[in-house]
């Protein structure tokens, strides 16, 4: 039977708050589908989502002040469930009747909640009387708006939680979303399976069955586009693709000499005739175009340049060649949608500029499809996972656009790059060994072209430096080293010295971002 995946949404409000993007995360875990809306959206707009019910995020301002963000009023028109998290509990307070003041104590951490006895949102927690949970957040309600009463209270903000179980309206201080609240996850699932009453469609079973109808439905007959890279997002653009339309699609993959060691074979094996997959492949061999056009370039900016400009002429020549496209697909995926929010809203459509190939679209009048545009990172892993492509693929560590390009410090050549790939492959491959690959975020080998002078055997080696790079992060906007057991960095570099000849010397990289940033270039 067809059902509607999207039917039973929840809406998001978003003032602001670091993490309302993970409550989204957290939400469609559960199985339910919500999508996230500014605060200042069109309240038509809003109104017409007709969501079964609404979470108001947290934000970094104070509604004790004018002009901050308020709540849309058909929020409370809608007559849904409708849950705030600390700034949107205060705002939810603020607007119907209650009042919020500003505390000369940050609460800020873990922190212990006392329970009322009863308490609809809060009913099917574990925990007894008391609830620990994570407090981030200056102000506080202070008086409560008619109807609602206390659920939580902590000695420093005595009115921690909230609600109106008859009008459906709940406000929480802390934060459910973060793993420091343990049963934040129970108390979202509660308030979006049983409050809002939505049943648990969001599967990656089903979002690839209606992501299938979709897109049959949109192209039909039509021949589709795609420049896969061998990253996560394209290559289940692919995956995905391949399964609703088949051969329809022709995935053009430009080995641009930048690649790790073994990426275009790993591609093939994946993507190409011999697999159960049924598309079409093309792999372009563009090394010698790339290389000649690096040659003498070696500012970081200008190599990137370069890089894009040549991908764009190869991607474009190779297209050229293929009869009646008529639609070019993209990895665009929900965080790029929301970075660009304002675009559904009016303003221009912006796509990462390393998704977009280029003016083909118009030159060529290709239609952009975008099949994971709703989709989190993890869930486009899930979806992956579904499809059957391979883990080692699903969660590999990100890899820049401009690939290599950016890893040998200073002007690219073939020698440097082919040094690099093998030195890149033995780290990676004993990160993987020792069960490290997947404890670092993003790892990798850079090649410092700085001679530097060793004993190799009986002889002097006077060669170039290889760096290391393991880095821990969350989001990629900062991050630090990550705590590589020395035994391991020291048997890194030892295979490195010895099993490559242009290396004298291999060097870790124990820099945070910010000051410095992940890639060296
Ligand atoms: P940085 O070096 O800015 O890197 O700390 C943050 C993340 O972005 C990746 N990165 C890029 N990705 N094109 C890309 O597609 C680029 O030019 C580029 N530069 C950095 C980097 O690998 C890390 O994951």
């Amino acid at each position: 039977m067809a059902q509607d995946i999207h039917g039973q949404r929840l809406l998001i409000i978003d003032f602001g708050s670091q993490y309302t993007q993970l409550i989204a995360r957290r939400v469609r875990e559960i199985g339910v589908y919500c999508e996230i809306y500014p605060f200042d959206a069109p309240q038509d707009f809003l109104r017409d989502l007709a969501p079964r019910g609404v979470i108001l995020s947290g934000g970094p301002e104070s509604v004790t002040l004018a002009d901050t963000p308020r709540i849309p009023d058909v929020i409370f028109e809608l007559g849904v469930p409708v849950l705030g998290i600390c700034y949107g509990m205060q705002a939810m307070a603020a607007q119907l009747g209650g009042a919020v003041r500003s505390s000369s104590k940050r609460e800020f951490g873990h922190a212990i909640v006392a329970r009322a006895p009863e308490s609809e949102l809060l009913a099917t927690l574990e925990g007894g009387s008391t609830l620990p949970v994570w407090m981030s957040h200056g102000d506080q309600v202070s008086v409560l708006p008619s109807g609602f009463r206390v659920t939580a209270s902590t000695e420093s903000a005595p009115i921690a939680a909230m609600e109106d179980a008859s009008r459906r309206l709940f406000g929480v201080q802390f934060h459910p979303e973060v793993t420091h609240t343990p049963e934040g996850g129970e108390m979202l699932r509660h308030f979006a399976r049983d409050i809002c009453a939505c049943d648990g469609l969001w599967t990656p079973a089903n979002i690839v069955d209606d992501a299938i109808k979709h897109v049959r439905a949109l192209v039909g007959t039509d021949q589709v586009l795609l420049g896969l890279s061998g990253g996560v997002d394209s290559s289940v653009v692919a995956a995905l693709l391949a399964r609703a339309i088949g051969t329809q699609l022709t995935c053009v993959f430009v080995d641009n000499g930048l690649l790790r060691k073994n990426e275009r074979d790993e591609v093939a094996a994946t993507f190409g005739p011999s697999n159960a997959l049924n598309l079409n492949l093309v792999v372009v061999d563009a090394e010698a175009d790339f290389m000649m056009r690096l040659a003498g370039v070696d500012e970081p900016e200008a190599k990137r340049k370069v890089i894009g400009s040549t991908f764009i002429d190869v991607f474009d020549r190779e297209a050229a060649r293929l009869d009646g496209v008529k639609w070019l697909a993209q990895g665009t995926i929900y965080p790029d949608v929301i970075e660009s929010a304002a675009s559904k809203f009016g303003k221009a459509h912006v796509i990462k500029s390393h998704h977009n190939v280029g003016g083909l679209p118009e030159r060529m009048k290709l239609k952009l499809i975008e099949p994971l545009r709703e989709l989190f990172k993890d869930e486009v892993r899930q979806i992956g996972l579904h499809l059957g492509l391979p883990r080692d693929l699903v969660f590999r560590h990100p890899f820049p656009g401009p690939g290599l390009g950016v890893r040998v410090l200073g002007e690219v050549t073939k020698a440097r790059a082919d040094v690099l790939r093998e030195a890149d492959a033995i780290f990676l491959e004993e990160l993987r060994a020792a069960d490290w690959y997947d404890r670092v975020s993003q790892a990798f080998a850079g090649y410092l072209p700085v001679k530097s002078v060793g004993v190799v055997g009986d002889g002097r080696r006077y060669a170039d430096v290889i760096a290391l790079r393991a880095v821990e992060t969350v989001d990629f906007m900062t991050a630090r080293a990550a705590r590589l057991p020395p035994d391991l960095v020291e048997h890194v570099a030892n295979r490195i010295i010895n099993e490559i000849e242009g290396v004298s010397r291999v060097v870790m990289d124990v820099s945070s971002k910010p000051p410095a940033t992940i890639e060296w270039e």
